[in-house]
């Protein structure tokens, strides 16, 4: 069946576009702060404040805006010829040690902005820095940063941008203004992914939509990927939602059933040897542990007491999953955790 917007002849890309092959979550990054969605509060303020910009912190959840806020800021101030001049992007999780503070940050926070041409009296006097990832510098490095950011905050503005708020030092976070990036809510998310359907010509079935709205829990830039993929699995076709599964990984149900039932037998060779058929169909570690706990949830089997154990054992085993544990083994920690607690 050919795509509605083919039929409808709403658009079609030229050769010539520089952007035809990059990835869709580059290729729709927005250029403006106004294509920025669903985050009305911080775009207010940061609209009001462009004139004299504090010291920010944006904080939030993974593909919900913060990177392409403070790139869409700063090209709105500057323009695009200046940005290379005047915003130094950093990604603190590559670059997270003191050294890198007190030479390259330092350096540039201090350097005076040599005559801008002709762009010059449209463009407020300062620089900007971003610290991406800025939960992971080390303590030594955020302790370092504090000074540097009120010593040069004439010529400077920092804007520190984290997933998780707790690893900022207080210090740091007194000397920021605080903007909460929140997951980008279902309406928000459709009104995108159907925009980038149009530009694309895309056809898909509703209930594919549904999916991967469901499936990316407010992250943009996941639902943007797994739609960029999904069109190319189905290229002719409208999107289904077996393609979005497919390309999610979403764990068919008859498996995660059969990880739940292996658990009831209270026989851990039988639960070995189902997580062992699992993992070796290439699942992912992860993607079976959220599904079976969403699944253990609705399960009669298990009291309020019991799942809360088995919650309990969940948070750990996903702090030992982000520090790079073994896939298998934390599946496996999770079936004997629901076996304990089923009745
Ligand atoms: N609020 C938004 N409005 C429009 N597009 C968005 C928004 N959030 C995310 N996107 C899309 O997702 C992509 C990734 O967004 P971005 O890099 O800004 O996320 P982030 O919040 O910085 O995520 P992370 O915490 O993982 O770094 C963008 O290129 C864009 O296509
Ligand atoms: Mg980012």
């Amino acid at each position: 069946m050919g795509s509605f917007f083919q039929d409808q002849g709403v658009r079609f890309k030229s050769a010539k576009d520089s952007t035809l092959n990059l990835p869709w979550i580059e290729k729709y990054r927005p250029k403006s702060l106004n294509n920025i969605s669903a985050q009305e509060d911080t775009l207010i303020t940061l609209k009001n404040s462009k004139d004299n910009l504090p010291h920010m912190l944006f904080y939030g959840p993974p593909g919900t805006g913060k990177t392409s806020t403070i790139l869409a800021l700063a090209r709105e101030l500057f323009g695009p010829e200046l940005m290379k001049s005047r915003v130094l992007e950093l990604n603190a999780s590559h670059e997270r040690g003191i050294d890198v503070i007190r030479e390259r940050v330092k350096n540039y926070a201090r350097s005076f902005i040599i005559s801008d041409s002709d762009r010059n009296n449209q463009c407020p006097g300062f620089k900007i820095i971003i610290l991406d990832e800025a939960d992971s510098l080390t303590k030594d490095a955020q302790e370092a940063l504090r000074r540097t950011m009120e010593k040069y905050s004439e010529l400077t503005r920092f804007c520190l941008i984290c997933n998780q708020i707790s690893c900022i030092i207080p210090a740091l976070k007194s000397r920021c203004t605080l903007f909460r990036f929140k997951s980008i809510g279902i309406d928000n998310m459709r009104n995108r992914l159907t925009y980038i359907c149009e530009q694309e010509g895309i056809d898909y079935y509703p209930e594919a939509m549904d999916e991967l709205i469901k499936d990316s829990q407010g992250d943009l830039r996941k639902a943007i990927s797994w739609l960029n993929n999904a069109s190319k699995l189905h290229k002719d076709d409208r999107v289904t939602v077996d393609t979005i599964k497919e390309t999610v990984g979403i764990v068919p149900d008859d498996i995660i059933n059969g990880l739940i039932e292996s658990a009831a037998s209270k026989s851990y060779d039988k639960i070995q040897e189902t997580v062992n058929d699992v993992i070796a169909s290439g699942y992912f570690g992860k993607q079976v542990i959220e599904q079976v706990f969403l699944k253990v949830l609705q399960d009669l089997r298990i009291n309020e007491d019991h799942k809360c154990n088995i919650g309990e054992s969940l948070g750990i085993i996903d702090k030992r999953l982000v520090d790079g544990g073994c896939e298998l083994f934390q599946v496996l920690s999770l079936m004997c955790a629901i076996s304990k607690n089923m009745d």
